[in-house]
């Protein structure tokens, strides 16, 4: 028996603002406002390829990568990309999400992204 079937992916979309004033970076800032668009640029283009059914996406709060936002998580497989404009999350919703290709220009430097921890070891 069928059952429903799961999201193929989450894109999980940071959307913390820092209040104005702030000098910390957030994702969605006063100063660009193409970033204030970014959420619902992702969600209508994947409206428009007819994918929202299988691809999720979640707006979270901060992801701990400020200084390299705007940001989003691909899951499964862990992608973080930074520095995002609506060009870029197009490129990365054909390339990646339907064409599945990592698009490793957009993607955080590997030294802001080491491998995780296993909780095994830091369980105490
Ligand atoms: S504000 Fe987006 S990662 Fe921190």
């Amino acid at each position: 028996m069928m059952g429903i079937p799961q999201p193929a992916f989450y894109i999980f979309k940071c959307q913390q603002s820092a209040p104005p004033g702030m000098p910390k970076p957030s994702c969605v800032s006063q100063n660009n406002p193409e970033s204030q668009e970014l959420m619902q640029h992702l969600s209508q283009k994947l409206m428009m390829k007819g994918i929202i059914g299988t691809v999720q996406p979640i707006q979270t709060s901060c992801l701990n990568r400020c200084q390299q936002g705007p940001v989003i998580l691909v899951e499964p497989g862990h992608t973080m990309y930074v520095g995002l404009t609506k060009e870029k999350i197009d490129r990365i919703i054909d390339e990646h999400i339907i064409g599945g290709n990592v698009v490793n220009e957009y993607v955080i430097p590997e030294q802001m992204w080491g491998e995780p921890v296993s909780p095994s070891d830091m369980a105490r």
